[in-house]
C-alpha cells in the first residue's frame, strides 16, 4: 500500500473472460493502495476459459469461487445475485468494483446498491444502442446504478451525461491496453509449435461467440459460409458457446477455417499482432485489433467500439456472407495513423487512484454512515 493513500476495502467481481484479462492489472494496482477480495462467480469455469487465465497472467487467487455456472441468462444471474449476497454480506466492504458488461457485472451491481455498498464501474458508459444484446442492457443498468464511473475516454463520459449521469466520473483509459502493452512482447514465445508454423504464413484470426450470432441458426451459417472460399487460412479459437450451436445446428466449417479450443490470453495476443485481419464479434478483440494495429472486421450490426470505426480501423460487416468473403479476398488497409484511444498503459494506476480520491471518500463514508443507521434502526425493532 502506498503510503497517505486512504485504504478501501473492495470487493471485485469477476466471472467471465474479460472480467480476468481486465483484472490482470487492475488488482496489483488496487492491491499496492487498497485491500481487495477478489469473488469469481464461477460463470467462466473451464480450464481454458477460467483457471488458465489467472495462472497465466498472474492473477491473484480468487478468495471466493460461488460456482455459479451456465444456466439460462435469467437463472444464471439470480442464482449470481442470491450467491453474491451471502457471500459480500459479511466482509465489512467499502466498495464493489464491476467490470464491463457481462451477467456477473449486473449481478455484482444489484447486489453492492442492495447492501447499501458503493458501486463502481470499470468501462463504463459504453454503448451500443442496441438492446436486444444481453451485454447492452447489463451495461446500461450497471452505469445507472454505479457510483463510480471509470470510462476509457471524454466520449464514454459524454454518452454518460446525455442520460443524465454527471457525478463520479473518471476519465483513466483502458486497462485491457495497459495489460497488452505489458504482454505482447511475450507473447509470441507462448505459441504453440503448430500454432507458431501456422502463423509464420499469412492467415486470418477468427473469434464468434456472441449470442446473437452463435444462438441464431442462419447468422450462424452466414458467417461462417463466408469464410469458405477464403485465400488465407484462417484461424478460429472456438468458444464453448459456439462450439455447442455449431454442433446442434450440424453446421461443417469450410476447409480455410483451422478450429483449435480457446486459447490463452498471450496466445491470442500472438495471434492478433501476427495476423493479416482480424474477423471477430468481441469487444475485447475489437480493441485489441487496435491496440496490435490490426485491421478488424467486426462480425456485429453495431458496436459500442465505434471510436475504432471511426479511426478507420475497424468495418462493420454484420452477418453478411458476401461482406466477410470481400474482405478475405481483400482484406482492409492500415490506416496512416492510430491515435491513442485508450490511454498511455496507466488506467488501473489511475482507478486504484480514483478511489481514494476525496469525492471518493465522501461517498463511502455516506454509505458507510446510511449502513450503520439501517443496522441499528433494525436492531432496535427486534
Ligand atoms: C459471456 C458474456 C459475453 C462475453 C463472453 C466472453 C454474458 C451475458 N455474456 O458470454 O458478454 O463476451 O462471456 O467470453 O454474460 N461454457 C462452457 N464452459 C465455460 C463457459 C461457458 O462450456 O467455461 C458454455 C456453456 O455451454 C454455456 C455457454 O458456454 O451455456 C455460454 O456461457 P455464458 O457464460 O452464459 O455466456 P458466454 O457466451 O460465455
Ligand atoms: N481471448 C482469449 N482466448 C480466446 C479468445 C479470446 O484469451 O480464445 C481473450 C481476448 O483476447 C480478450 C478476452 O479474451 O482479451 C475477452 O474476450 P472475449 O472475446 O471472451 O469477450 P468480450 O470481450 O467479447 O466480452
Amino acid at each position: 500500500m502506498q503510503p497517505n493513500a486512504t485504504r478501501v476495502r473492495i470487493i471485485s467481481v469477476v466471472g467471465a473472460r474479460p472480467e480476468f484479462v481486465q483484472v490482470a492489472v487492475l488488482s496489483r494496482e488496487l492491491r499496492r493502495r487498497h485491500e481487495e477480495i477478489l469473488i469469481h462467480t464461477g460463470q467462466h469455469y473451464d480450464a481454458g476459459m477460467s483457471g488458465r487465465f489467472f495462472e497465466d497472467l498472474a492473477i491473484p487467487r480468487p478468495d471466493l469461487n460461488l460456482g455459479i455456472e451456465s444456466r439460462s441468462p435469467s437463472i444464471q444471474t439470480g442464482n449470481m445475485i442470491g450467491a453474491l449476497a451471502s457471500a459480500i454480506a459479511p466482509l465489512d466492504a467499502d466498495l464493489v468494483v464491476v467490470r464491463g458488461d457481462t451477467n456477473s457485472t449486473l449481478a455484482g451491481a444489484i447486489v453492492a446498491k442492495q447492501l447499501l455498498l458503493p458501486l463502481a464501474h470499470v468501462e463504463a458508459g459504453m454503448r451500443s444502442y442496441d438492446r436486444t444484446m444481453p451485454e447492452e442492457i447489463n451495461r446500461v443498468v450497471t452505469d445507472h446504478l454505479a457510483d463510480l464511473q471509470l470510462v476509457t475516454d471524454d466520449d464514454a463520459r459524454v454518452r454518460l451525461a446525455a442520460e443524465g449521469i454527471v457525478r463520479g466520473i473518471y476519465v483513466c483509459g483502458d486497462v485491457m491496453y495497459d495489460l497488452f502493452l505489458r504482454a505482447r512482447e511475450r507473447a509470441a514465445a507462448s505459441l504453440t509449435e503448430s500454432l507458431s508454423a501456422l502463423a509464420r504464413a499469412p492467415f486470418a484470426l477468427l473469434t464468434l461467440h456472441r449470442a446473437e450470432n452463435t444462438d441464431d441458426r442462419e447468422r450462424l451459417r452466414a458467417i461462417v459460409d463466408g469464410f469458405s472460399d477464403a485465400p488465407l487460412p484462417v484461424i478460429f479459437p472456438v468458444h464453448p458457446r459456439t462450439r455447442a450451436r455449431l454442433t446442434e445446428f450440424d453446421i461443417v466449417l469450410p476447409s480455410p477455417i483451422v478450429a483449435t479450443e480457446p486459447l490463452g490470453y498471450l496466445e491470442i495476443v500472438a495471434l492478433e499482432c501476427a495476423a493479416r485481419t482480424i474477423f471477430t464479434d468481441s469487444g475485447g478483440v475489437q480493441r485489441e485489433a487496435y491496440f496490435a494495429g490490426v485491421p478488424c472486421v467486426t462480425l456485429r450490426d453495431t458496436t459500442e467500439w465505434t471510436n475504432t470505426v471511426d479511426a478507420g480501423w475497424n468495418r462493420l460487416a454484420g452477418a453478411d456472407s458476401a461482406a466477410i468473403a470481400a474482405f478475405c479476398r481483400d482484406p482492409p488497409g492500415v490506416q496512416p495513423e492510430r491515435p491513442p484511444l485508450f490511454g498511455d498503459g496507466n488506467a488501473a494506476v489511475r482507478i486504484a487512484a480514483a478511489f481514494d480520491a476525496p469525492e471518493t471518500a465522501a461517498i463511502l463514508a455516506q454509505a458507510r454512515a446510511t449502513r450503520r443507521a439501517r443496522a441499528h434502526a433494525a436492531a432496535s425493532e427486534r
